[in-house]
């Protein structure tokens, strides 16, 4: 899990997207993270030193002419355990490139040994143009971690890459950069994501609303830690990882037949497919007409996650349950047990929330009770969580 009370310097650049930073600083503090806010001038063009006061909860400090007897720039470079530039304007890649050291925030970052994120936000050209991208280049082989922007429309009508992207990518890439482990390193972990879709014709599936993103996200901090990653995924259209084995299905009978594969060789499993738990017993080879259309027989299909719990031997299984109404977590208590699993993630999935998104808010169950419960944290956050936990009982001595 991730400790709490880190501090954090957030740098805030001269750009439009500025504002985007307020958000941040929430976030970051829901994160358990302290923050102290180091604008340039620029930025104050944007936003005033009381949005940033009241926001944090702290001075702002701007400046390195005052407070000179105790050395600003020494002390908050000191204290730092990372320090996040959001926005990062071309200026800024521009003078940090080069070294420079001309106002708080450059002095910071140069008497620092923490590790810097920098969040570029600019027009597509100022992205795209050659200096931007060598000093990029630059930066990133000192070390730096550079989030890559989104693509999408800018302040103007026009669109491209460069705009800032979610509070949500920013804390990942920042939390990655703090905890870059290689605790899993030759662990094989067997991820399942997305929804599975049934046939009723060539035309037709019963399926659900699962995107993926949360399977996907734990296949991506699994082998961020160094794990062998098989990801088997259904119907998603995630953007693959680089060096995680993924195996596309489309059904619940070949999500089945694929894990059954991969589970003799596997340490971990982690099951956040949504599985279709009913088939359609005779699937037509011809488009249904309207008249033949108003019953379809169903059978159910295997749950995978029970059959696993039932041959688990000394792997560690991890469910997830989606639910909805008052009784969520009952039911939750009743899939841990029934399908004898280590770790249950339930989550209300009530309203269309949670499917599709970033962030996740649910509780995660242990022997049965629910140990920790999270609120709007990203997906990839949860994964961490997951994983800490489910690499904990795989290291603990068999009884
Ligand atoms: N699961 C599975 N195979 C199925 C159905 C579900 O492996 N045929 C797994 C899911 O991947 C998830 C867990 O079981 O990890 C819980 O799934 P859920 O659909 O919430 O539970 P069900 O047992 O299907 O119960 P119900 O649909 O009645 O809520």
């Amino acid at each position: 899990m991730f400790p709490r009370g880190r501090e954090v310097i957030l740098g805030v650049g001269g750009g439009i997207s500025a504002y985007k930073s307020a958000d941040l600083i929430r976030r970051l503090q829901d994160h358990g993270f302290l923050v102290t806010v180091i604008p340039t001038r620029s930025a104050q063009n944007f936003i005033g030193n009381a949005t940033w006061a009241a926001l944090s909860g702290r001075p702002v400090h701007d400046d390195l002419w005052s407070e000179v007897h105790s050395v600003p720039h020494i002390e908050l470079a000191k204290k730092a355990d990372a320090i996040v530039i959001a926005p990062t304007t071309a200026d800024l890649l521009a003078r940090l490139a080069a070294g420079r050291a001309d106002d708080l925030l450059t002095n910071v970052v140069i008497a620092s040994t923490a590790p810097i994120i920098l969040v570029p936000a600019m027009h597509t050209e100022m992205w795209l143009n050659p200096a931007t991208q060598a000093n990029v280049e630059l930066l990133r082989s000192r070390g730096v971690v550079v989030v890559a922007p989104d693509e999408g429309r800018m302040t103007g009508s026009d669109t491209g890459v460069g705009r800032y992207p979610d509070s949500a990518k920013i804390i990942d890439a920042l939390n990655l950069t703090l905890d870059s482990k290689a605790d899993l390193m030759g662990i094989k972990v067997l991820v399942t994501a997305g929804g599975t879709q049934e046939p009723i014709d060539p035309v037709r599936f019963i399926g659900n609303h699962s995107s993926g993103k949360q399977g996907y996200a734990v296949a991506y901090a699994a082998a961020m830690r160094g794990a062998i990653v098989t990801l088997i995924a259904a119907n998603s259209v995630e953007p693959s990882i680089e060096g995680v084995e993924t195996i596309h299905v489309k059904t619940a009978d070949e999500m089945h037949a694929e894990v059954m594969k991969a589970f003799p060789s596997t340490n971990i499993v982690i099951m956040s497919a949504a599985v279709a738990d009913a088939k359609v017993l005779q699937v037509s080879g011809e488009k249904l007409e309207k008249a033949s259309y108003s019953e379809i027989s169903l059978e159910p299909t295997v749950d995978i996650l029970k059959a696993l719990g039932q041959m688990k031997a000394n792997k560690i299984l991890v469910g997830f349950a989606a639910q909805t109404g008052s009784d969520g977590l009952a039911k939750a208590q009743d899939k841990y047990s029934a399908k004898n699993v280590d770790l249950l993630y339930v989550n209300d999935v009530s309203g269309g929330a949670i499917f599709g998104k970033e962030m996740t808010t649910g509780s995660i169950i242990d022997d049965g009770v629910v140990i920790e419960s999270v609120s709007d944290i990203s997906k990839v956050t949860l994964a961490h969580k997951l994983l800490d936990l489910a690499f904990h009982k795989l290291s603990l001595p068999n009884d």
